[in-house]
């Protein structure tokens, strides 16, 4: 009997591994409701966590024997399996409500068998599910809006949101290498040095989310202030060294980089559902 228990691993509910293609959807604007800014309580979120570690408990206690506790958690399960199917209606022919009973049942009837059975059929439909919506939903909902977030151009006086300002920072920064790598470097002042004001009007952004400075210097350190100073310093001579500006804007796009590998992906999926 207890051989025959310790069979009963954790049941998958995770991604699948080796898929040739990830399709995003555009999340139920009921789920909204529990995420913020409408909620900081991740209602969905943690049901989620509540489910998988009432499956661990079921496993666990089946697997020591204890079944009074295994049926605690297989009801634990089968009340908040409900309890989330309610919650976004969209979504409700994902659950199957009667393996839930039916888990309940084969713990009550302390059969292993059944109880592994059953736990792998309920399990695959929490997976069905995640294949098709987690990742679009961890995307779309643990980030804030971007769009709505506004930054004033230095240049032109005007509030621009974030992905109109990366464009106009971006345009001059790439005036300035068009006329720097043609050797034309004091035409490149202009723009290099709107794209200078630019790149240091980015930091007021952050403190519009987070509350720390610490992200903010995780990207933006010495070396940005340093290499951006450079620059500044180095167009404003008579005849500009263009190898030298290039050099330092390497050492600025570095913190761009940085930022889009965290920003950059979410904000665009974000955007491309109109969120
Ligand atoms: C908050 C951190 C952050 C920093 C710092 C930042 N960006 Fe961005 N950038 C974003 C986000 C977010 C988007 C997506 C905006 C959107 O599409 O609405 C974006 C989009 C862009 C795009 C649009 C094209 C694309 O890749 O999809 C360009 C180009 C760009 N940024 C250039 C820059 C440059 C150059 C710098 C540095 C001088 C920079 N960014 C610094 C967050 C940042
Ligand atoms: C109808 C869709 C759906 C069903 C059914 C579903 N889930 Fe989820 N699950 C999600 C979504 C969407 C997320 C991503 C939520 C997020 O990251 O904010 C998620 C995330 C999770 C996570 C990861 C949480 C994290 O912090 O990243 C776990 C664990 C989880 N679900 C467990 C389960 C279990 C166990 C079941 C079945 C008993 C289940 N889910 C059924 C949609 C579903
Ligand atoms: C629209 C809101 C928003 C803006 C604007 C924003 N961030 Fe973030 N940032 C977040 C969220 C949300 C996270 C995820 C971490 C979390 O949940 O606390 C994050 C995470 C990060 C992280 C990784 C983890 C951490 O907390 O340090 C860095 C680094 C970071 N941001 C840097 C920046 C910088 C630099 C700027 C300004 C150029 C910026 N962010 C602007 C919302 C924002």
């Amino acid at each position: 009997m207890r051989a025959k228990a310790l069979l009963f691993l954790a049941v998958s509910f995770s991604f699948s591994l080796g898929a040739d293609k990830i399709i995003l959807k555009n999340p139920p604007k009921s789920l909204d409701k529990f995420y913020p800014p409408k909620s900081e309580k991740y209602e969905f979120l943690s049901n989620m966590h509540e489910m998988s570690t009432a499956f661990t408990g079921i496993r666990v206690n089946v697997n020591d024997g204890n079944w009074e506790k295994a049926l605690y958690w297989a009801k634990r399960l089968r009340d908040t399996y409900v309890k989330t199917r309610d919650m976004v209606p969209e979504w409700k022919n994902y659950f199957k409500v009667d393996l839930a009973e039916k888990l309940v049942k084969a713990v009550q009837a302390r059969d292993v068998d059944k109880t592994i059975e059953v736990s792998q059929k309920l399990g695959k439909t929490c997976s069905k599910c995640h294949q098709e919506n987690e990742l679009a939903v961890k995307l779309t909902y643990r980030f804030p809006s971007f769009e709505k977030i506004s930054l004033e151009d230095p240049i032109e006086f005007m509030e621009l949101d974030t992905g109109k300002y990366m464009e106009k920072l971006t345009n001059s920064m790439k005036i300035m290498k068009v006329y720097l790598l043609q050797g034309e470097a004091q035409k490149a002042q202009e723009e290099g040095l709107n794209f200078v004001e630019r790149a240091r009007q980015l930091r007021t952004m952050c403190s519009k989310c987070h509350t720390s400075k610490v992200s903010e210097e995780a990207i933006f350190g010495k070396t940005y202030e340093d290499a951006l100073a450079n620059i500044e310093n180095l167009l404003s001579a008579e005849n500009p060294d263009g190898k030298k500006v290039i050099e330092n804007l390497m050492k600025v796009t570095v913190s761009c980089t940085k930022c889009h590998n965290v920003h950059l992906v979410p904000a665009v999926v974000r955007e491309s559902f109109g969120r």
